[in-house]
Order: C-alpha cells, then sequence, then structure tokens
C-alpha cells in the first residue's frame, strides 16, 4: 500500500476482557502486562513505528488506566528524578504520547468491533486508516507487522493474516482464497468465526487491517451478526461483495492471542526467554517443575 496519506490509527479497547476475570475486574484487559509492558503499549508503538501519528482509541467505562498511561505523570516522573533512577524514569517517559495525538472516544455500548470502529469515524475522516487490536501481540518479525501492511502494495482493504489450526478457526475472521502468492492472497471471501466445518480456509485475520474510509458506509447499515455485535468483518465481506478488494498479508514474526490465558504465557515466555536474567528463571523454573513432578 502507497498512500501516504494514511496516518491514523484506531485502538478498539471498549472490549469487557471476561476470559481473564477478576484481573480485569478493576483493570482494563489492555493494560495486562507482558512482564513489563502493557499490551496496549506493544500496539501503540507499532502504530508509530509505521508512521501512524495520529492515534484514535475507542474507550469504554472504565478504560481511564489507559488513557493515564499515555500520558505525562508528573509526581512520579519528579520522583524518579530526585531518586535518580534515570533509567526507568526514561522508560516512563517514552510512554507519554505528543501532545495532540491521541483522541479518546467512548463506545456507550459494548456492540462489537465493527460499532467500535464506527464509532470513530468523525475522527477518521476521509482517508484509509488502520485497526489496531491490542490482544493481538506480533513479536519478532522482520519490522513490526503494520509495516508490513503498509508496505504490501494492494488496493482496497488489508488484515495481516495467520495460519490456525483447524480447531482455532472459530475463534477468527477467516478468509476463503485460492492459494497465495508470496506472502499475500487475494481474498474471494471473509467469514467471521465460521465452524472447523464451514470455515473456507485456515487463514485467520490477526488483528491488525489497513481499511479504506468507505467501510464506514457500510459499518452504519450492517446487522449485528449471531452473536448480537456488529461484526467488522461482515462490513469488510460486504465491500468485497461489491467488488472493493480484500488482500491478506502473512507477517512476518510469531504471534500470540492475548485474548487468550495461552497467548499471554506464550508472549511472556518468548519475551522472557530474549533476556539473558529472566531466561535463566524459566529454565530454573521448568527444572524446579519438572523435579516436583518425578517426585510426585
Ligand atoms: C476479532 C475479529 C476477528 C479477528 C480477531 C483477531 O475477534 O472479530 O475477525 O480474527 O479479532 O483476534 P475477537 O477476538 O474480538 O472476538
Amino acid at each position: 500500500m502507497t498512500n501516504h496519506r494514511i496516518r491514523k490509527a484506531v485502538f478498539p479497547i471498549g472490549g469487557l476482557g471476561t476470559r481473564f476475570l477478576p484481573a480485569t475486574k478493576a483493570l482494563p484487559k489492555e493494560m495486562l502486562p507482558i512482564i513489563d509492558k502493557p499490551l496496549i503499549q506493544f500496539v501503540v508503538e507499532e502504530a508509530l513505528d509505521a508512521g501512524f501519528d495520529q492515534l484514535i482509541f475507542v474507550t469504554g467505562r472504565g478504560k481511564e488506566a489507559v488513557e493515564n498511561h499515555f500520558d505525562t505523570a508528573f509526581e512520579l516522573e519528579r520522583t524518579l528524578q530526585e531518586r535518580g533512577k534515570l533509567r526507568v524514569l526514561e522508560d516512563v517517559r517514552a510512554c507519554s504520547l505528543a501532545p495532540g495525538s491521541a483522541s479518546y472516544i467512548r463506545q456507550q455500548e459494548p456492540k462489537g468491533l465493527g460499532h467500535a470502529v464506527l464509532c470513530a469515524r468523525h475522527l477518521v475522516g476521509d482517508a484509509p486508516f488502520a485497526v489496531l487490536l491490542a490482544d493481538e501481540l506480533i513479536l519478532g518479525g522482520a519490522a513490526p507487522a503494520l509495516t508490513e501492511l503498509v508496505q504490501t502494495e494492494a488496493e482496497g482493504n488489508v488484515v495481516a493474516v495467520a495460519e490456525v489450526p483447524q480447531e482455532h478457526v472459530s475463534r477468527y475472521g477467516i478468509l476463503a482464497h485460492r492459494g497465495c502468492s508470496g506472502k499475500t492472497c487475494v481474498a474471494q471471501a471473509i467469514v467471521e468465526k465460521p465452524t472447523p466445518e464451514e470455515a473456507p480456509s485456515r487463514t485467520a485475520v490477526v488483528g491488525r487491517y489497513i481499511l479504506s474510509p468507505r467501510i464506514f458506509n457500510y459499518l452504519e447499515r450492517q446487522e449485528p451478526g449471531p452473536s448480537g455485535e456488529i461484526q467488522l468483518t461482515d462490513a469488510i465481506a460486504a465491500m468485497l461483495k461489491e467488488g472493493v478488494p480484500l488482500t491478506g498479508v502473512h507477517v512476518s514474526g510469531v504471534r500470540f492471542d492475548c485474548g487468550a490465558r495461552d497467548g499471554v504465557v506464550g508472549a511472556t515466555l518468548f519475551r522472557a526467554l530474549q533476556d539473558p536474567t529472566l531466561a535463566a528463571v524459566v529454565r530454573d523454573t521448568i527444572d524446579i517443575s519438572n523435579r516436583e513432578r518425578i517426585a510426585s
């Protein structure tokens, strides 16, 4: 995609995070940390790295911690400065977004991902834009995942995809396609959370989208899906039927679905193993647990 006008990235963060209760009773699920960095910060950094400098957060009740995370924390910063904790001060300061670069808008009811994106309509305006889902973490790629989407020469809508096991297709939007050429596949159709029997492939959408602003016309007409939610996938499918192309891009990097517990564990271990001190802790813990298993 060569369109240099795309500068706006939308982060739908209104979801309830029921799979992580009680941890998410008072804490937004997007603030769950992978060691020392909250999920939302990974995707914000990914968007900034890809050149998106206008960030739109579609929030809901109880999500104020996200806003605070990206704001200046004056008292904390002064205390760290006074105590000479300069390295951590640098990390804290790096979270503050440039003045005027972040907007927060509320999705009043959790009516689905499509509805959340529709809430950003007036802030997005009339240029293509990105959507990033904080619970999909893509680490260790040749380039950040969104950068790989931006670099794809494709018209219409572009989504990041990954092959998933057959038994997981019902968690995702799934593309129908006639095979991929290199990293990209041209979609014939897209279906939200099909059963394994119905799924047209195992090629799943993994939480990164570059969308034409025409999507809003489809979202405002979109009927709720079987779950009662307005699905982004259904609006993309309707656009595709009317001739707006959809391209899936297999992004590099290791992907963790941090909307589920296994993804959080995997991402935490992946990050830990990249740090020599933490990697030693992981290995020791596995040894201890193996010894206990054998002893019992
Ligand atoms: C959403 C989308 C789905 C996509 C998935 C990626 O589902 O509706 O199409 O594949 O994100 O994680 P959710 O995880 O919000 O249920």
